[in-house]
């Protein structure tokens, strides 16, 4: 039997800002349970829901030195859905509403839970074999583990796999700043280990360290050998090319599934969509205050509103794209220019657009599963999960061909009859406003063509199966 330890700072269902908590809390179940015994571990942040809260147990307590700071480590724990998982307890790091609050905060916050979650282990009964640590606010994972951890029997021989969800995001501050709050030693911060422009980053820490790395896609993990997409570790990543794969992420097929959906107003199926489908959307229009008209195509986007996802395409293109007869249907937060941005045109085109600034997991199912297509018009996309979530419910994605988009959405072509979606090459409005009125014109004058993208689109498998038997493979092939 093998043991594997999922370390990350969010999970479904206990806390989530994004792609990466889909992934943590939906991948250890699909793992065969005669050969993998996987259990994950994150914080125990306040903010996670008092019906959870009631359900953990508390295992230990222990203090626990962050260089010159001794610092409380309570362990909870809690089954759920088959999955063990463990809550790293301390109220000085882990309260207030989001799980991230900002740097430099951060760093010591994650610094904390990287060395905790290496320090529990003795207590917890659960030796593995392997780590799985998930981007950068887990990084000193294997950093630690090679500087003080392996010196002892326990640690010895266990491996570190260090998945890249989003290497913009590293966990970079001053080098003197670190040493300070994680106690490394000199030794660490040089250039090829985690020193970074002068600066030092949790990240490459864990780039360096880890025995093997992956990324959440194939296309992605060559892009990050480039300078364009590399965030400065393009070098790094291209030699330890041999160490790093890129398997795509999956999503829960049960919790995303247009014929169970609780969050519908009427569920359906590959079968009967053509028929099914469109309630959702008069339901939605109707909900949303927009023109209740079944016939009106509407786009769906549900996102962080960051830079990454291309927002400022979107922005450049809105008074052009309303003059369609569409209708956009936002769901997001994030940066205020673009919170605001989707407020003024809701504004101008009230009865087109409708901007939904807030976080809800039920709007967010009802958007996938009205809309006819989803635009995702990313920067850079490291795998993207909404159009794999789209294309489950028929839903057509109109995407840039980048990262794990391009691996997941095959574009359209009407003279050979295949495709599950559009997309578009370079990063410019006026392509992606082509694209889409490109999929206009097919919604509206060729309703059978665009039918069969859907059946296409709904007939993948993006489920975790066969990218669970790839991580299999690669535990396997290290432990
Ligand atoms: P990323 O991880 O970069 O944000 P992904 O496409 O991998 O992008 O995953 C985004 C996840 O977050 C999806 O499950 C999506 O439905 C969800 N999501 C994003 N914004 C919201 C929101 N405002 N409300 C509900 N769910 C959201
Ligand atoms: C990141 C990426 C996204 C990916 C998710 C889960 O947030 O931005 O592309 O799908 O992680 O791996």
């Amino acid at each position: 039997m093998k043991k594997v330890l999922f370390v990350a700072s969010e999970a479904v269902p206990f806390v989530k800002t994004g792609g990466l908590a889909d992934v943590v809390g939906s991948l250890p179940k699909c793992f065969p349970k005669e050969y993998f015994d996987v259990r994950v571990m994150i914080p125990k942040y306040s903010s996670i829901k008092e019906e959870y809260k009631k359900q953990m147990r508390y295992t230990n307590h222990f203090y626990m030195d962050l260089n010159w700071r001794q610092q409380y480590v309570g362990v909870f724990e809690m089954e759920y859905e088959g999955i063990t998982f463990y809550f790293i307890d301390n109220e000085e790091h882990f309260t207030g509403a989001q799980p991230y609050m900002g740097m430099p905060g951060d760093l010591e916050k994650f610094a904390f839970f990287s060395k905790a979650a290496l320090s529990v282990l003795p207590t917890i009964d659960f030796r593995p074999d392997i780590i799985h640590c998930h981007d950068w606010q887990t990084g000193l994972i294997p950093v630690y583990l090679k500087e003080r951890f392996q010196d002892s029997e326990f640690y010895r021989g266990i491996k570190t796999i260090m998945t890249i969800h989003n290497l913009k995001f590293q966990g970079v501050w001053d080098v003197k700043t670190i040493k300070n709050i994680t106690g490394l030693p000199d030794y660490f911060f040089t250039p090829d280990k985690l020193e970074f422009k002068k600066d030092a980053s949790y990240l490459k820490g864990g780039l360096v360290y880890a025995d093997a790395i992956t990324t959440v896609s194939k296309t992605y993990a060559e892009e990050i050998k480039m300078p364009f997409y590399g965030e400065g570790l393009d070098g790094l990543m291209r030699a330890r090319a041999g160490s790093l794969r890129g398997i795509v992420n999956g999503i829960d097929y049960d919790e995303y599934n247009p014929e169970t959906d609780q969050n519908l107003e009427k569920t359906y199926s590959a079968r009967n969509f053509r028929k099914e489908k469109v309630k959702n959307k008069t339901a939605l229009q109707k909900e949303l205050g927009l023109e209740v008209n079944p016939k009106a195509m509407m786009i769906g986007l549900v996102s962080r509103l960051t830079d990454q996802k291309g927002l400022d395409l979107v922005a450049y293109m809105m008074d052009e794209m309303c003059q369609d007869n569409i209708q956009l249907v936002v769901l997001g937060t994030g940066e205020a220019q673009y919170e605001n941005m989707f407020r003024h045109f809701a504004w101008k085109y009230g009865n087109k657009v409708s901007a939904n600034i807030y976080y809800s997991e039920p709007m967010s199912h009802k958007i996938y599963a009205s809309a006819d297509a989803f635009l995702m018009p990313s920067l850079f996309e490291p795998c993207g999960l909404s159009q794999l979530m789209s294309l489950r419910y028929g839903t057509i994605p109109i995407v840039r061909e980048t990262g794990g988009l391009k691996d997941t959405v095959e574009p359209y072509n009407e003279y050979e009859g295949t495709g599950t979606g559009f997309s578009f090459k370079n990063y410019n409005a006026h392509e992606m406003l082509g694209t889409i009125r490109y999929a206009e014109r097919i919604y509206y004058d060729k309703k059978r063509e665009w039918n069969k993208i859907i059946d296409r689109g709904m007939a993948q498998d993006f489920s975790w199966f066969s990218s669970a038997h790839q991580y299999q493979d690669l535990y396997d092939w290290l432990a």
